[in-house]
């Protein structure tokens, strides 16, 4: 059992293999938050202090007691207007116009296996894996009522919540905010770390100290984004990556969110995520019901590696779904900077044929294969087969790739429509727009009402045509740009947002059932929507638009601290590199990509006979890391974003493998030695360079590491391959 609850004090425990999370029911049915942390025993309703606290409110239920305030009590989901002036997890527009929301304990339901939200992606169990805990709370005047849903993966060490908020009153009351999560820390000083970023330069970490005040950050653009990533980890001062407490909140969905943390006048801290709040006013009518997609929270007691290896297990076994969950992924080359929207369906044949040349299983034919799209000014919606452009048909040009031995993939992006289309001329009040003005564009196009049921029919039927045309086993799902014409014709601006993300949802989530051996790649302009939420879909995400090697250390280190390793979309890139003009050799190149879903995204043809070999020979060292590569443990060894190094290791489960990978980032005459120490490794054991054949102990890897050769060459990488060895030495 993970869940108890003590009816004597009234307090709620959660507990998994490593840590200990505690509510308590007090006298006036307020739900106090006791303590998320390392695994603990017994109440820790003595951590809760009363002290007369001049301009923090009293709760008319405490009397005379000027001790007993929501201002300073730690809580598990706070609503606005009961003396708590720190940021409200929920806020409500009730029916008599007021902006109260004082929410106290109804019952409880603790039952077997993990609760699932309809029309949203969340954390999923089987019933032995996981318990669940349903907390039902109301406000007595307005009577709205909240259910508070945990999840408790006991074996993971993971925590889920979300929310459902219902209006069981007569009026029709207002949604202005919704988190799933709240975190009321009453001690410590913490570090809030975030993912920033932009278009080509995604999930850069910063750390800064979550002082007085608020910190806030998110999304309004309707897609998670590529300038704030839906999660944080907040950390205590002096944790590092093997030592220290931190705990990761990350946020199961792909539109606007918001996340912030506040520490207040007492020096407690308050982390909340949710959905943001700005564009969105979601009604409810008597009987609604409004869900808040789910935030999942770990905790590490070992510092950030440990917390990222919870994150990472838990979305590679837990979140991500289909056929290729815990299959190898096909090597893939793709058209996209190999031949851009300059191809036939010879072009991509003559990939097909390079590619069972240098051993790559799947072509993925790109951008530019459908309606009048020779560019990205026109097109999008027109999702019918160019063949006259391709000069021929979709299934003959499969079935011909499908008997060189090379699988076949294509790229869509259902969401948009371009003005120039067929579809928009005979349907421009598709489009999201506000009445009476003009919609913003962005690359030139403009977004679908994805909320509405007979537009993503109409693009469901038109996609599925084109899937049955062949053997397709592989969808690349691209959306490129961000939303900003946030208004429903049926409902209005207030919920336009959410439910367009409903609608997307709904559409994977068809398209999955329908074709359940898919390998679908989610895409956003390279890394926009990458997020748990999209990853419940599409187990791989292409993870920047920028294929620059060592922009990639970079992009990849920050992406690490939250998603494993398996979902990141990585590939070999021609040089001078597209984005950047940096040229890197062809193995740095590799060395890089082969932390992720490995692919190439060049012409073969332009490449030397030497570079052919290589490449092949890349391929073949790929294919024998795969598996340890996609579910081995991963370690980050450096900073990249500071140090003059990247370096990273994979550790098999039984840690008698492991692949250490490092990439030079500086450059400098008579250089000093970099040494790197390795991590989890089994401390007794000897381990064998594949290459040298040269031994080490583990210990000795941990302890002194490893020197790094110096040479005169840019941004040269290393692979190493170690094996466990029966001797000692
Ligand atoms: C986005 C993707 C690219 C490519 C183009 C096609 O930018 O991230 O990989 O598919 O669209 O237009």
């Amino acid at each position: 059992m993970a869940i108890y609850y003590q009816q004597e004090n009234r307090v709620f425990s959660l507990h998994t293999e490593h840590t200990t999370y505690q509510m308590k029911i007090d006298d006036f049915g307020f739900l106090l938050h006791l303590y998320y942390g390392g695994k603990i025993s017994g109440s820790m309703d003595y951590l809760l202090t009363y002290y007369d606290r001049g301009f923090s409110g009293n709760p008319s239920d405490a009397g005379d007691d000027r001790t007993y305030s929501m201002d300073v009590l730690p809580q598990e989901y706070p609503g606005m207007g009961t003396g708590d002036y720190r940021g409200s997890a929920l806020v409500i527009h009730n029916a008599d116009e007021s902006d109260c929301c004082d929410l106290r304990y109804v019952s409880h339901n603790i039952r077997k296996g993990k609760y699932a939200l309809e029309g949203l992606p969340a954390v999923y169990a089987n019933q032995e894996e996981a318990q669940t805990l349903e907390i039902l709370l109301e406000d007595a005047v307005s009577r709205v009522q909240v259910q508070l849903l945990y999840g408790v993966l006991e074996q993971e060490d993971i925590i889920t919540r979300s929310v459902k908020i219902r209006n069981c009153g007569t009026g029709s009351v207002t949604v202005e905010k919704a988190a799933s999560a709240c975190l009321d820390f009453v001690t410590g000083d913490y570090d809030l770390i975030s993912f920033w970023g932009r278009h080509m330069m995604e999930r850069n970490p910063q750390r800064r100290e979550a002082g007085y005040g608020s910190h806030v950050f998110g999304s309004r653009r309707g897609t998670s984004s590529h300038q704030h990533n839906p999660a944080v980890i907040l950390a205590e001062k002096d944790t590092t990556e093997e030592h220290g407490n931190c705990y990761g909140m990350v946020f199961v969905y792909s539109g606007n969110f918001m996340c912030e943390t506040e520490k207040d006048q007492f020096g407690q801290t308050r982390v909340l995520m949710g959905l943001q709040s700005d564009c969105f006013h979601y009604p409810l009518e008597p009987e609604e019901t409004l869900v808040v997609p789910e935030t999942i929270l770990s905790f590490s007691g070992e510092g950030l590696g440990e917390l990222s290896n919870r994150f990472h297990r838990c979305i590679r076994e837990h979140i991500c779904r289909g056929r290729y969950r815990n299959r190898l992924r096909p090597v893939l080359l793709n058209s996209w900077e190999a031949a851009y929207f300059d191809f036939n369906g010879e072009t991509i044949y003559k990939l097909a044929e390079e590619a069972a040349e240098l051993g790559i299983d799947m072509v993925v034919m790109d951008d530019g294969w459908f309606g009048k799209r020779d560019d990205d000014n026109s097109g999008l919606g027109d999702w019918q087969v160019n063949e006259q452009k391709l000069g021929c048909t979709l299934g003959s040009l499969v079935e011909r790739i499908n008997s060189l031995g090379v699988k076949f993939g294509i790229w869509i992006e259902p969401e948009m429509v371009s003005e120039d289309s067929n579809l928009y001329r005979e349907h421009p009040d598709w489009a999201l727009r506000i009445p009476g003005r003009k919609p913003v564009r962005g690359r030139n196009q403009l977004v679908l009402d994805f909320a509405r049921k007979e537009v993503r029919e109409y693009i469901f039927d038109a996609i599925c045509k084109v899937l049955d045309q062949g053997n397709i086993e592989y969808v690349k799902w691209d959306m490129n740009r961000s939303i900003s014409d946030f208004y429903s014709i049926e409902n209005g601006q207030g919920r336009a947002a959410y439910d367009y993300m409903l609608g997307v949802y709904d559409f994977l989530e068809k398209l999955t059932n329908r074709y359940p051996d898919l390998l679908l790649e989610g895409c956003s302009g390279g890394g926009g929507r990458f997020d748990a939420g999209m990853m419940y879909y599409t187990s791989q995400i292409w993870c920047s638009d920028n294929t620059d090697a060592v922009d990639r250390t970079r992009i990849q280190y920050g992406t690490s601290f939250l998603y494993p390793v398996s979902v990141v979309g990585s590939h070999v890139s021609a040089v001078p590199n597209h984005q950047t003009g940096r040229s890197v050799s062809l193995n740095t190149r590799g060395v890089v990509a082969m932390a992720g879903t490995f692919g190439y995204e060049l012409s073969p043809e332009k490449l030397s006979k030497e570079e052919r070999e290589e490449v092949k020979e890349q391929v073949r060292q790929y294919k024998r890391y795969a598996e340890l590569i996609q579910s081995g443990t991963y370690y980050r060894l450096s900073n990249p974003m500071e140090d003059a190094y990247a370096a990273w290791l994979f550790v098999s489960e039984g840690r008698e493998r492991a692949l250490f990978n490092v990439v030079m980032l500086e450059n400098h005459g008579n250089m000093a030695v970099s040494y790197v120490k390795l991590r989890g490794l089994k401390k007794d054991t000897v381990y064998e360079d594949a290459a040298t054949g040269k031994c080490y102990y583990g210990c000795a890897l941990m302890e002194a590491g490893i020197p790094i050769p110096v040479r005169q060459e840019e941004y040269p990488a290393y692979q190493m391959e170690l094996t466990e060895k029966r001797e000692r030495i």
